[in-house]
């Protein structure tokens, strides 16, 4: 299998790309481009140059931009990467015949009637939601044969505490600081691992004609809130929960679902168990190295 994954730097894409190690494989990063092909994947020449280069049977896209602070303060940048950058790859990779499987979001629900199923009919509740569903439309009415992945809040193996929820909580508990923490809406994190040997079997899937749904949902079981989180890290690692706070500051911004469990469902008949990562296990390797010495609390 030849394949070519957009998105190769960021969190999930890094992982993907490991999963695709025996494949005939080139990740494409953009700012972080080390060791990676440097592509803008919102230019059509960029994409193109690298499609025709390498001639992929499977193009996986993880470009996104999923930082709240982001859709905020560069609005345009952020539907660029979420939106144009779907339309071109898709377009791209349809052009040369290479099967897509694009990556969204639960975000696509507005978290009011959970659990939800790939056909349920979505309802974003904030920009970046509507943003993934467009995403989708395009590249379902452009390439009706390609597969949608939507997944749940990722994490896994951090390159800075913030690149993920689970790491910057960790971090902000280990410190001893005051936190006050959303104790409302839940949400199911998820092993990066776990999603790309999702998508290294749905791109088989799609490659042997096996694939017949056009979205798919894929989600850990176990649902937490933030508050939750951070006590479950201060307990695993012996840290003071005196100064976390129950709060609601996610659920009152009216903007954020309030759980959007999905029910996993589209995955090929021939896919074979995937091997599931539950957090209680996987979470203390992935934070340990960002908790910090703790500093003293004032009086
Ligand atoms: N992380 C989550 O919790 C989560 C949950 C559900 C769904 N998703 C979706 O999963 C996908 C991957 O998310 P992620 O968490 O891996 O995001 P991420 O860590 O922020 O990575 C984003 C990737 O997009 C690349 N990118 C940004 N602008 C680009 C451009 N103009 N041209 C080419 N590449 C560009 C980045 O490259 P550089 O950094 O090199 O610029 C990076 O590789 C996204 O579609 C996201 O919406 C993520």
């Amino acid at each position: 299998m030849r394949a070519v994954i957009f998105g190769a730097s960021g969190l999930l894409g890094r992982s993907v790309l490991r999963a695709f190690a025996d494949t005939n494989v080139t990740g494409a990063g953009f700012r972080r481009s080390n060791g990676l092909v440097r592509v803008d994947a919102t230019s059509a020449s960029d994409v193109e140059r690298l499609l025709d280069r390498d001639r992929p049977d499977v193009v996986v896209n993880c470009v996104g931009e999923r930082r709240p602070a982001a859709w905020a303060s560069t609005p345009d940048q952020a539907r660029g990467r979420n939106v144009d950058a779907a339309r071109v790859i898709t377009e791209s990779a349809r052009q040369r015949k290479a099967r897509l499987l694009h990556i969204s979001s639960d975000y696509v629900f507005d978290g009011k009637s959970a659990p939800y199923r790939p056909n349920d009919r979505p309802s974003p509740l904030n920009v970046y939601g509507r943003w993934k569903l467009l995403a989708e439309q395009v590249v379902l009415a452009a390439c009706p044969d390609a597969a949608i992945l939507r997944l749940p809040v990722l994490y896994g193996p951090a390159q800075f505490a913030a690149e993920t929820n689970l790491t910057d909580i960790a971090r902000q508990v280990s410190l001893g600081a005051r936190l006050e923490l959303d104790d409302v809406c839940v949400r199911y994190p998820t092993h990066v691992d776990e999603a790309a040997e999702v998508c290294r079997r749905l791109a088989e899937a799609l490659l042997h004609g096996q694939c017949t749904a056009s979205v798919i949902h894929w989600s850990a079981a176990q649902g937490f809130t933030k508050y939750r989180l951070a006590l479950v890290v201060a307990h695993r690692f012996g840290l003071s929960d005196e100064r976390i706070r129950a709060g609601e500051a996610d659920a009152a911004r009216g903007d954020r679902p309030l759980d959007c469990r999905l029910v996993c469902q589209g995955l090929p008949a021939a896919f074979g168990s995937v091997h599931r990562r539950p957090f209680r296990t996987e979470f203390p390797s992935v934070v340990e190295p960002w908790l910090l010495s703790p500093r003293p609390v004032e009086s």
